[in-house]
């Protein structure tokens, strides 16, 4: 499966969602998640994201955001539709620090 990690929050830029074949993308208020039984690893979105904020689940150090993904995949409803990102996703991107700007 693939994994949206920390660099999505506040950028939100959901270019991913235009792209999942399989619309397996989840919104909260400020990053989207993947639900890890319902990807099927095309990796589209992965060099999609302006963010580079999607990588494939293989990547080292990157459980902590498979299980944030799998967590609120359930609980998120179902995005389908890409929309405009925030006006300032843009000065968030690269941003340290932003897993504490997380909002469940
Ligand atoms: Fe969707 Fe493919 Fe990305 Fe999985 S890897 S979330 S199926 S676009
Ligand atoms: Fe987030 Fe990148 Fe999608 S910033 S919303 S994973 S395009």
């Amino acid at each position: 499966t693939y994994v949206v990690t920390e660099n999505c929050i506040r950028c939100k830029y959901m270019d991913c969602v235009s792209v999942c074949p399989v619309d397996c993308f989840y919104e909260g208020e400020n990053m989207l998640v993947i639900h890890p039984d319902e990807c099927i690893d095309c990796g589209v979105c992965e060099s999609e994201c302006p963010a580079e904020a999607i990588s494939p689940d293989s990547t080292p150090g990157l459980e902590k955001w498979l299980a944030l993904n799998a967590e609120y995949a359930k609980v998120w409803p179902n995005i389908t539709l890409k929309r405009d990102a925030p006006p300032d996703a843009k000065e968030w991107d690269g941003k340290p620090g932003k897993e504490e700007l997380f909002s469940p």
